[in-house]
């Protein structure tokens, strides 16, 4: 197709012509022929005066019957919607009444109405309520709908609270206003495990989680992790929830995480189900956070949503900066804040470093699915932590019960939630709001002097260059800075510097001797600090830094320093590193899942970003074999106390998802892996043979796996779950994950052509083709296979399911950062993507932007 795709802009924002007073929609459910009756109460909008036609949106469906005030019309019919011209319409509000037929076995996008496993679910966030019936398919469109379902299945859910029902139908009212990518519906054979939660208020609410018949035992910790999301909302912003029942259904085929859907979250089933035989500690934390993010959305998303696409980060960033305060709360807030790190700056700078930057809140865009990014929800939630910083606690407070107060029921914008910043502090946040508008990670250098007692800090920010914007103005920059003397104590404890200015100097004075700075402590902006230190600073800040954050950043930059300078100096190993992180590891002070991060190396793809940033082209088979080296290195240096190690934290004590516990195990198993470099695995495949947990089970596996042993291994773990698709899928991704960079294409085929290769489930598929494409140098290897065995996939992919097919297509956005040869290689497959007939709007949306 030739066509230009058609980009939306946020400064074309206008209102609708027309508001949807009450909606009653009947589904009568059938796979191949599904039925759906909607009766729209509509009037004209007066913030749009004059006479309009009406635009309806509408994708795939067969209109069998329109009536307008119960005269039957005949709209104009074409491939986004129908339009009924003024003259059809009544001059005041008139029911629109339309039939149409859609065939929910038949979509494979998992786009609205859909089949998984037999059981029916909707997903309509951002825009496919349209492939449902039609609507005004917009989010500033909020209308209260009625729902009446009519299917043999046993389990008929909606949004809101049950009504009436009976035999082969059931009836919902959802009292709170709703855009229509709230909307939800699930039909099914399903199991509930059941609870009760009484608010603050006490209101008693009767909570459920729907599976299928055999999964109910695996719901207790989801259901524990709902129970203390509603308690701690109430009890850190005051709200409450809103309904009689708070459903969540659990679904296999799912495109992404889990959705918001009012008073009925639909979730990917491996954020639901967990026992300590089938789920990681890592699993368990995040359905803790996932299920806190989808609960938190009823007051930021549902209650207040946003006005258009645009101001997606609005609900956004502000739930998951909720859901990261929740989990900081719940664990050990030291280590998620740095868990939360390495996640921003594997993806998100990433992403701001490459053809794919887009600002917090973009200004336009093609296929809106291709913006729920980690710009939009890390970087978005990211930018909330630094306005909280810089207006306090108490002001943040102020602030979101202003939010709350003054926006409840309203469609917002970023401008309104700046201004209750603006009203309740009295700040002015004109240059704040640069955060929402400009791209890219702005760099901030530092230099030091030391004068008669007074030292001195000069930051200078820059952004490099981002698509469309070539110049940045300076951003107001938190930076939370301490001072430590040259004994390792504190002497200028956490201060908050304010950087408003592109190069701005700040003075400390009385100081009796020339300080060790500790900078840009909690990580208080997501910014790269461009500072060189000499490694004795960096393993005396590991040592005594009194901020867990930068203790452990210093751990990191030094692990940086030393495999930078393996890669492009040849350089050994560090004995300065070595015994810095000895003396972590061994430390029993310290929190042992702290000490499991400073065992981490920094993965393959991130010391590729950091290798380009310094100007330098990054090998990824150098920089494979120099983490391979360095890993080696520190097994030697850590010698027999690995051992002890092992042994010391394998109490024997019953399992428990408790991160103390996790911690634990996260050290044994780092340690356990550092150990099968020395042992060649034997101590591993014990660990194997007497897992207790899959983390225990998984972790002894990725041990073995990674000194090239584990073979029988794999072979006892797929007989074991060749039956639960979740667990199985841990079983592809690890594979793929320590494949040997010339192997992991040819592993991948193997691995595609199994009978248990679904891979029109997207689990499936992102554990084996995301697998590959997240192996660094596999993915890029020289041979150029991987580049074309990932596009391979995706062009098979992206006729079902256009919208999982772009978002790995991701794996792409790093091109330019490599070689020439490997550039040519990368390039030639994303032209040939882009060439490809019938592509999807929004894989032709990625591929185009990543060539840009
Ligand atoms: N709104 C969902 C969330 O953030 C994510 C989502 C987007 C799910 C689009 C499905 C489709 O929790
Ligand atoms: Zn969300």
């Amino acid at each position: 197709m030739l066509d230009a795709q058609k980009t939306i802009h946020l400064a074309d924002y206008q209102p609708f012509t027309h508001l949807v007073e009450r909606v009653e929609l009947t589904f009568r459910l059938a796979p191949g022929a599904t039925r759906v009756l909607a009766q729209l109460h509509l009037a004209p909008n007066p913030a749009r005066p004059g006479r309009h036609p009406l635009r309806l949106d509408g994708e795939g469906l067969r209109l069998v019957a329109c009536a307008v005030a119960g005269q039957a019309v005949a709209p104009a019919l074409d491939d986004s919607g129908l339009t009924i011209a003024p003259e059809d319409l009544p001059e005041g509000p008139f029911l629109l009444e339309t039939e149409v037929e859609i065939a929910p076995e038949a979509n494979t996008a998992l786009e609205g109405l859909y089949m998984s496993k037999g059981m029916y679910c909707t997903q309509c966030e951002a825009e496919g309520f349209r492939k449902i019936t039609y609507y005004l398919d917009r989010p500033d469109v909020m209308s209260r709908f009625r729902v009446r379902i009519e299917s043999d299945l046993p389990v008929l859910l909606s949004n809101g609270n049950p009504t009436a029902n009976g035999q082969g139908w059931a009836e919902w009212d959802d009292p709170w206003p709703k855009p229509a990518y709230l909307f939800a519906l699930v039909a099914g054979d399903l199991r509930a495990h059941s609870a009760d939660f009484t608010t603050a208020s006490g209101r008693k609410v009767a909570l459920n989680i729907w599976v299928r018949p055999g999964d109910e035992d695996r719901c207790a910790y989801a259901m524990d992790s709902l129970i203390r999301s509603m308690r701690w909302d109430e009890e850190v912003y005051g709200r409450e929830y809103d309904l009689d029942v708070f459903n969540i259904v659990a679904v296999d085929d799912f495109n992404m995480g889990a959705m918001e859907n009012k008073g009925l979250n639909i979730f990917n089933s491996r954020y639901v189900l967990a026992s300590p035989e089938t789920a990681t500690d890592d699993d368990y934390a995040r359905i803790e956070a996932i299920i806190a993010h989808e609960y938190f959305h009823n007051w930021t998303g549902n209650r207040i949503t946003c006005r258009d696409w645009f101001q997606l980060c609005l609900k956004e960033g502000l739930t998951v900066f909720r859901d990261h305060q929740f989990s900081g709360d719940m664990r050990s807030a030291a280590v998620r804040r740095i868990e939360e790190v390495v996640a921003l700056r594997a993806r998100q700078f990433r992403e701001d470093a490459g053809p794919l930057a887009h600002p917090v809140r973009p200004e336009s865009f093609v296929e809106i699915n291709n913006f729920y990014t980690a710009t939009v929800y890390e970087k978005g939630s990211e930018v909330i932590a630094m306005l909280k910083t810089l207006v306090g606690d108490q002001g943040y407070k102020r602030a979101l019960d202003l939010y709350f107060d003054r926006h409840d029921g309203d469609a917002a914008t970023i401008e309104d939630w700046l201004n209750v910043f603006e009203d309740a502090t009295g700040r002015d946040l004109s240059q704040f709001k640069l955060w929402y508008s400009q791209a890219g990670t702005p760099r901030l250098q530092v230099a030091e002097d030391w004068q008669d007692g007074v030292y001195t800090l000069t930051f200078t920010q820059s952004t490099p260059p981002t698509p469309g914007q070539p110049e940045k103005a300076p951003r107001v920059i938190p930076i939370n800075v301490g001072l430590l003397n040259p004994n390792g104590d504190e002497v200028v404890p956490t201060i908050m510097l304010e950087m408003t200015q592109e190069r701005q100097s700040f003075r400390f004075q009385g100081l009796a001797a020339r300080p060790v700075p500790s900078i840009l402590r909690g990580f208080s902006a997501p910014v790269v600090l461009e500072r060189e230190a000499p490694p004795e600073e960096r393993a005396f800040l590991l040592a005594h830094d009194t901020d867990p954050f930068n203790k452990w950043e210093a751990g990191r930059a030094l692990a940086k320093d030393v495999m930078a300078a393996m890669v492009l100096q040849d350089a050994p190993p560090s004995p300065a590193w070595l015994d810095a992180v000895a003396a972590v590891a061994f430390d029993g002070g310290l929190d042992p899942a702290f000490r499991a991060l400073c065992l981490r190396l920094p993965a393959e793809d991130d010391m590729a970003q950091t290798i380009h940033a310094m100007g330098r082209i990054p090998d990824p088979a150098r920089i494979h074999s120099a983490r391979r080296a360095m890993a080696g290195a520190l097994a030697i240096r850590l010698g027999e106390g690995l051992v002890q190690l092992c042994r010391d934290l394998d109490d024997g004590a019953e399992f428990s998802p408790s991160a103390e516990q996790a911690g634990r195990r996260a050290l044994r198993l780092a340690a356990l892996a550092l150990l099968a470099r020395r042992d060649g695995g034997k101590l591993a495949a014990e660990a194997f043979a007497g897992a207790r947990s899959m983390t225990e089970e998984i972790g002894a596996l990725a041990a073995l796996l990674d000194v090239g042993q584990g073979a029988a291994e794999l072979q006892v773990f797929a007989d074991r779950w060749g039956g639960d698709a979740n667990v199985m899928d841990k079983w592809f991704a690890l594979q793929l994950a320590l494949a040997e960079p010339g192997e992991a294409a040819e592993l991948t085929e193997r691995l595609t052509a199994r009978a248990d290769f679904d891979w029109k489930n997207p689990n499936r598929f992102r554990s084996v083709v995301g697998a590959l494409a997240a192996n660094h140098a596999g993915f890029h290897h020289l041979s150029g296979r991987g580049y074309r065995v990932v596009a391979d996939w995706l062009l098979k992919l992206d006729p079902l399911n256009p919208q999982t097919a772009a978002r790995v297509s991701t794996a792409f956005e790093t091109w330019p950062r490599y070689d020439a040869a490997r550039r040519k290689l990368a390039q030639a497959e994303l032209e040939r993507i882009l060439a490809a007939p019938d592509l999807s709007g929004d894989l032709r949306e990625m591929a185009g932007r990543m060539l840009a």
